[in-house]
């Protein structure tokens, strides 16, 4: 307990330097949750592999994600994905996924000091399933990543890219001491984060 209040202390004190992002307070997990889901440009997703040695086992690899402009999320988390990619080939067998995101990924961790492990780099773990989208939704989905990831305009036509979201069952909160919170999709996409 006496370690965990000195570490509330020191950082309190810690010189941060340039501009510092405002983050949701800590106890309104669902805004936080909204929060940095917003604020990254990607999320590690891991899956289950169809793919020998690791048949069955869970495979972990970086994906571009947007779920809107900055300040402007919808909590959605989009994707570009093409059926030639190894963790979308899983996908196509068991559409189960988890995504992860952290604000180890922006400066926001490192100018406070904290750890990427510590509870206070707020980190988010999304549980649900990947499905691609229609094309109604497949343009907001377009808008939103390529305004983000302008390179992927660019990526090469014959990989038959195609737009996919998370649907989210259940979110999982590590933002402050005391164990992971849980936010149900409900309260996560009622959230406010700005
Ligand atoms: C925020 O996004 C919504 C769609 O999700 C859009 O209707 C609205 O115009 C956007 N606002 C700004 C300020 O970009
Ligand atoms: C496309 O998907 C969205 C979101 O799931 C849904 O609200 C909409 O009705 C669908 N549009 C069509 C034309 O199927």
């Amino acid at each position: 307990m006496t370690a965990v209040w000195l570490l509330v202390i020191s950082s309190a004190f810690m010189a941060v330097p340039g501009n510092l992002m405002k983050i949701p307070p800590h106890e309104e997990v669902a805004r936080m949750a909204r929060f940095v889901v917003n604020q990254c440009d990607w999320a590690s997703m891991a899956t289950i592999s169809i793919h020998e040695p690791v048949k069955g086992q869970p495979f972990s690899n970086a994906f571009s994600i947007s779920d809107g402009l900055l300040g402007n999320g919808t909590g959605v988390p989009y994707m570009y994905l093409t059926h030639m990619e190894i963790s979308v080939q899983d996908l196509q067998v068991n559409p189960q996924a988890s995504l992860s995101v952290s604000l180890a990924q922006t400066h926001y961790c490192k100018r406070k000091g904290y750890d990427p492990q510590s509870p206070l780099c707020a980190h988010i773990i999304l549980s649900g399933f990947v499905q691609e989208v229609n094309a109604t939704e497949g343009d907001f989905a377009k808008k939103v990543l390529f305004t983000r990831h302008p390179e992927m305009i660019d990526w090469p036509v014959d990989h038959n890219w195609f737009f996919a979201k998370m649907v989210i069952s259940q979110v999982w909160v590590l933002d402050y001491f005391g164990g992971v919170k849980i936010v149900s999709p409900e309260d996560y996409y009622k959230a406010t984060p700005f």
